[in-house]
């Protein structure tokens, strides 16, 4: 008991080392000053659809909060696909999470990222980029690109620490909807839902 308390706690610390290394290394994409805290991660997890047979797409695992909370939701490792934009935090990742497909790229290439698994639909989109941090054009580009590779009506599930939307409405295009508003992170975090349909 003792000894999984102290691995646990260990490995905590070891994660919250390696994010701030990489917010030291590259501000503008990591983007926060601490990972996504459990609750964050589990509540965004949830709306996962467990009999779907497509696909999850996670944008920017980092130090891996929400790939850990997708898997324990029930998601098989070889269901879920995540792209990581820092060299250091993909090769980690690759290490913590056996199975998982993890691709080193651009989140806003998608084109480009995920040509190596050709045409490929997902079913839910669950992605921590630090969107506040990126021209709006470019934000709006990436949920539209989101979109055409998920099912009609189902999510891209984003946190911000923004009070309002980090992605502008465009109604002919997509919906947003406010999902949460999570205390139990550091800082609170909003949780924001965007769909067609
Ligand atoms: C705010 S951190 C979130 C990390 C982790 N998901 C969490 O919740 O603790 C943002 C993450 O997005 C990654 N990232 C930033 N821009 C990206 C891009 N264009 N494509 C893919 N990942 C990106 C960063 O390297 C970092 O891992």
């Amino acid at each position: 008991m003792a000894v999984r308390l102290k691995r646990h706690i260990s490995q905590k610390f070891d994660n919250e080392i390696r994010f701030i290394k990489g917010m030291l290394n590259g501000p503008k994409t990591v983007g926060a000053i601490a990972p996504t805290s459990i609750y964050t991660a589990r509540r965004m997890a949830s709306v996962i659809d467990l009999t779907s047979d497509l696909p999850v797409l996670e944008l920017g695992p980092g130090t891996g909060v929400i790939t850990k909370a997708i898997l324990e939701r029930g998601v098989a490792p070889e269901k879920l696909v995540a792209i990581e934009y820092s060299a250091d935090f993909h090769s980690r990742l690759v290490e913590d999470f056996p199975g998982v497909k993890f691709i080193h790229g651009d989140a806003f290439d998608l084109t480009r990222t995920l040509a190596p698994l050709g045409d490929i639909k997902f079913q839910t989109v669950v992605s921590g980029i630090p969107l506040l941090n990126f021209p709006m054009a470019m934000r709006i580009k990436l949920l539209e690109d989101l979109l055409d590779r998920l099912p009609v009506g189902r999510p891209v599930i984003q946190f911000s620490y923004g009070p309002v939307s980090p992605i502008a409405p465009k109604p002919e295009s997509y919906h947003i909807q406010h999902f949460d508003f999570m205390i139990r992170n550091i800082p609170p975090a909003q949780l924001w839902i965007y769909r067609r349909g």
